[in-house]
């Protein structure tokens, strides 16, 4: 059987954004232009040495109907809820939280100066998991298997299966696929993502050729390729080292009600997570 390689259907670039108290990112998914890539409903890189950038961090605000996934490069992020749950994000550690019916939460920058780097995603729920009990997947670096699948190849593997290891985060109702990969200069790879699966990549280091046969795209560093359907995903290093994540989850496929931090799937859903938050039962 051959294989069908993803095409490049859409190169998107992220806008600068300000959110929580005044943490300055930069936004790939969930802006006009891509407001999202089903099941995902926002990408955020945050990156900065500038105190001023972050200090202010991500203080109390409330999650309803989807998951959020905090995944650090540098920098540390300490987290806290209303139920008691708090953790201490490092380099290299993920935070898979599926907020279910509802937390509210703080994510503030436990340092005073540095840099702070990573990224945060929002996967949304399909509608029969949205009031699920909020639940907690976190996992140090050391728990993340680093697979090397081929000569100048390296993958952190966060979520899904790569090479007979799989990563930590388990149980995900979207099947997700959550790579960080590094490419030595030159280095090419192909790697299989589930057919039907939306699948994108987002290049934060080096220069990356994509595509299907015949038809490379260059995706420079701080632009997000959304990819067509195939079963195989074709990457190329340029002639420095390539640093990407490779994401991909089954689409829900259902109506979207989204208001800040909620994501439903009716008006009235989000009317009743409004008065829900009002009333303390988060
Ligand atoms: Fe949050």
């Amino acid at each position: 059987m051959s294989t069908t390689l993803r095409p490049v259907t859409r190169v998107l670039r992220g806008m600068p954004a300000s959110d929580g108290a005044g943490v300055k990112l930069t936004r790939l998914i969930g802006t006009p232009l891509a407001p999202e890539i089903d099941p995902f409903l926002m990408l955020d890189e945050f990156r900065s040495d500038t105190p001023g950038d972050y200090l202010a961090g991500f203080p109390d605000h409330p999650h309803r109907g989807f998951e959020t996934v905090t995944y650090m490069l540098a920098g540390r992020m300490r987290h806290q809820d209303n139920h008691g749950h708090s953790g201490l994000l490092v380099p290299g550690s993920v935070q898979w939280m599926t907020a279910g019916r509802g937390i509210v939460h703080s994510e503030m920058p436990e340092q005073e100066d540095g840099l702070m780097w990573g990224f945060q995603l929002w996967v949304n729920l399909p509608a029969r998991d949205k009031m699920a009990a909020p639940r907690y997947q976190e996992f140090a670096p050391d728990a993340i298997p680093d697979v090397q699948p081929a000569t100048g190849v390296s993958v952190k593997l966060i979520a899904g299966e790569l090479a007979g290891a799989t990563g930590p985060v388990q149980g995900v109702a979207t099947a997700p696929l959550y790579f960080d990969i590094t490419l030595a200069p030159d280095a090419t790879w192909t790697t299989d993502v589930p057919v039907g699966h939306q699948a994108f990549v987002y290049v934060f280091g080096g220069e990356l050729q994509t595509g299907s046969e015949g038809h490379r795209h260059p995706i420079a560093r701080g632009q997000l390729a959304v990819l067509g359907q195939g079963d195989a995903v074709e990457l190329q290093a340029g002639g420095a080292e390539t640093r990407l994540l490779l994401i991909a989850g089954q689409p829900l496929g259902e109506p979207v009600a989204r208001f800040g931090p909620f994501v439903m799937n009716t008006r009235e859903e989000i009317e009743q997570a409004f008065n829900d938050y009002r009333e303390g039962r988060f």
